[in-house]
């Protein structure tokens, strides 16, 4: 079992006391450990470029920063796996982890993109597999509409964002519902076959053998199913949303909790978020 801990535990921002689902969220930030670990790799490390490569069997999307461990010293990558093992456990069953004051120092918008790039790294090398974790690069955009509740459902499993370049208004929320909730909803709507409601839950419980985010999304959200807008009604309502800004962010596993996002006001950043994605789905 690893010591060496990633985060602590910390007490939520006064300001999103109103706009969270309180059961299963859990508020974290860097801990102490690793804060030193980082300011001992800001003159090293952390100072080298990072790169991007293209990660074999992850398409259609396959980028993501790199670093290797080579740039770290024996004693740094021996912490920097046990802080990935110790990051691996993350979240637990149902849990949304919530973060705050994590790009205040020594982090910041340039270190935390190599910190995650080391993270990955670090995870691959631990689980043995190229394809099990990813920091993959947001493309900007000059508008952006938002995203409607989904689960990623891709090759990873765990999904970790922390936001960065964020606009200064309301826009730009994050959505969040429970996997509990989704299910409920689809069985609650008598136009929902009892096979699609069926296929649903399989695709968020059931072993998936390939990329099923489509199969998904068209279930929710095609404006053609004939449950389609009894369904949005009942999603609205059990649909959480949190606007977070720079520093905060989540942690969740993709399979257990849906999300999504409001539109943001402007264009969307290449720093809007940063993204790690890891663990392989079975
Ligand atoms: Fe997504």
């Amino acid at each position: 079992m690893s010591s060496l801990r990633v985060f602590k535990t910390t007490d939520p921002p006064g300001w999103h006391c109103e706009d969270l689902p309180g059961r299963s969220t859990r508020w974290l930030t860097w801990s102490s450990a690793f804060r030193d670990f980082v300011s001992s790799l800001c003159k090293s490390a952390l100072r080298r470029r990072v790169l991007l490569i293209d990660v074999r069997g992850c398409s259609p999307y396959p980028t993501s920063y790199y670093l290797p461990l080579d740039v770290l010293s024996n004693l740094h990558r021996a912490k920097l796996l046990e802080f990935a093992a110790h990051l691996h456990r993350f979240p637990g069953q149902s849990e949304l982890c919530l973060f705050r004051d994590m790009l205040t120092p020594p982090l910041d918008g340039g270190r935390i993109r190599a910190v995650f790039a080391l993270l990955r790294t670090a995870l691959v090398t631990l689980l043995g597999d190229e394809r099990a974790a990813l920091c993959s690069p947001l493309p900007s955009a000059r508008k952006d509409l938002g995203f409607r509740l989904h689960a990623d459902l891709f090759l990873t499993t765990r999904l970790w964002l922390i936001f960065d370049d964020v606009p200064d208004d309301n826009t730009g929320a994050s959505l969040f519902m429970t996997r509990r909730d989704l299910l409920k909803a689809v069985r609650s709507i008598r136009a929902i076959p009892e096979d699609t409601a069926c296929f649903v839950a399989a695709l968020l419980t059931k072993p998936i053998a390939r990329d099923s985010f489509d199969r998904l999304y068209r279930l929710l959200h095609c404006s053609r199913n004939r449950w389609h807008e009894a369904l949005r009604t009942a999603l609205r309502e059990k649909t959480s949303a949190v606007r977070f800004r720079s520093g905060e962010g989540y942690l969740i596993d993709d399979r257990r909790w849906l999300h999504g996002r409001t539109a943001v006001s402007g264009k969307v950043t290449s720093k809007r978020f940063h993204r790690l994605t890891y663990g392989l789905r079975s």
